[in-house]
């Protein structure tokens, strides 16, 4: 993202000064909109007036700095959309885009990742690294897929549709040759969770990765089986969810998982059942021996419980313990190509992007999701010329100049 914003004006400053004109905007408008909107209720179910897409004449190259300047008229003040999206300004902002508390396990998150210091290597012949990868028996242009992050309504102002949100991330994910994940928001009913089903059988033929909440085994794999009818590629639950239950849906529950119960969802489909949620060696192990097929390594982006280490930070011994038994996946905190290579050297074999795609989706729909992955593409193509790394499933943490804790 740097690279192409340095490519348009909008360079760091000249960004925040624009934010901030934005942001006045944003701050105003509700105060100018109060009076109509005393006259006219609205639908909460509704998406609110939509900021206009980011300009793209036809045949104009859509530019991150339009995305992005729309994305933040559209998400203010949910959103702020800072230049470093680190967990700073939102921090405590659950629901919303934050951090749980202090918001400290989302700046862990990102903090750990800037930590890590890339090994420059030069002489060599590595020209064109192979950035591909198979992830589920699908293969993808990079190791990089969307995260899960559902709740357009109370996480991100409800501007978008369900529909038109699953359509950005799975299509601009597509777009740019790799898949995306729906969602099974705490707050969500399972009307939204068949619609979110319907937009990936009837638009996506199925492309697409399903996570579910910990809810009881029965709900899971009612769930499960809607997946496997719209032929989705693979399930997932995020197991890390399981605290949450104070937020579920009147009626639903979530809940942790014995290991007994964890082989019962895995034995109910032939689909690849992945636990997103993985923060230690002991559990990553149980997952392996339960038959999962992936694990995530992840704290939920910093949203379910305060004070967890940064994903980099368990990672390597996560790796250690488990690479080549399961497939492991990653996210936290993934702003860039190099954050990717970070993970790959760090033992993963593929991670998930988060925030930054809700951003592209709100400022360009579909063709903003597209950019950011593309723009990973390149930053990641780049990175991997300059520390000699030929293939993305052969990084290894040579390139890793230092970690600190
Ligand atoms: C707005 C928002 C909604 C999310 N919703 C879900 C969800 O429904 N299910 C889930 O497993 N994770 C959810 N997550 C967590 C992400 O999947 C992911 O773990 C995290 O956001 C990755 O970090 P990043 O956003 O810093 O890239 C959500 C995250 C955000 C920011």
């Amino acid at each position: 993202m740097t690279k192409d914003m340095n490519d348009t004006d909008a360079t760091r400053r000249n960004f925040i000064k624009a934010g901030m004109v934005a942001g006045a905007a944003a701050l105003l408008t509700p105060v100018l909109a109060k009076t109509a909107q005393a006259a006219a209720p609205v639908d909460a179910a509704a998406p609110a007036a939509a900021a206009p897409a980011a300009p793209a004449a036809p045949g104009a190259k859509l530019k991150m700095g339009d995305v992005l300047r729309v994305a933040r008229e559209k998400l203010y003040p949910i959103c702020r959309v800072c230049p470093e999206c680190d967990g700073v300004a939102c921090a405590g902002e659950v629901p919303g885009m934050g951090g749980i508390g202090s918001g400290q396990a989302f700046k862990n998150n990102y903090n750990a990742l800037a930590r890590i210091e890339l090994v420059m290597r030069t002489f060599h012949d590595v020209k064109k690294p192979d950035l591909t990868t198979t992830l589920f028996g699908q293969k993808l242009s990079m190791p990089v897929t969307s995260a899960v992050t559902g709740g357009v309504t109370y996480n991100m102002g409800n501007k978008m549709t369900e529909e038109e949100y699953i359509n950005s991330i799975l299509g601009g994910c597509l777009d740019a040759g790799t898949l995306g994940w729906v969602a099974d928001g705490i707050g969500d009913k399972m009307e939204v969770f068949e619609r979110r089903i319907a937009v990936l059988k009837t638009q996506f033929g199925g492309k697409g990765i399903v996570t579910i909440k910990p809810k009881t085994n029965e709900e899971i794999i009612k769930r499960i089986r809607m997946v496997e009818e719209a032929g989705g590629v693979a399930v997932a639950i995020d197991i890390d969810s399981a605290g949450r239950a104070a937020r579920a849906v009147p009626g639903q529950t979530v809940e942790p998982k014995t290991p007994k119960q964890l082989a019962e969802l895995v034995k109910s489909t032939s689909l690849p059942f992945i636990i997103k949620g993985i923060m230690t060696v002991e559990e990553a192990k149980i997952a392996v021996e339960v038959g999962a097929r992936g694990i995530c390594v992840s704290n939920h982006g910093g949203r379910v419980l305060d004070y967890t280490p940064a994903t980099a930070t368990v990672l390597p011994a996560i790796a250690a313990a488990v690479k080549g038994k399961t497939t492991i996946l990653v996210d936290g905190a993934v702003r860039r190509g190099q954050d990717v290579l970070k993970f790959l050297a760090l033992g993963a074999d593929a991670c998930l992007c988060g925030r930054p795609l809700v951003r592209g989706a709100h400022g360009a729909g579909r063709d903003g999701v597209a950019l950011i992955m593309n723009t990973i593409k390149d930053e990641l193509t780049v990175a991997m010329t300059l520390t000699g790394v030929a293939d993305v499933r052969k990084a290894t943490s040579n390139i890793i100049a230092k970690v600190q804790a």
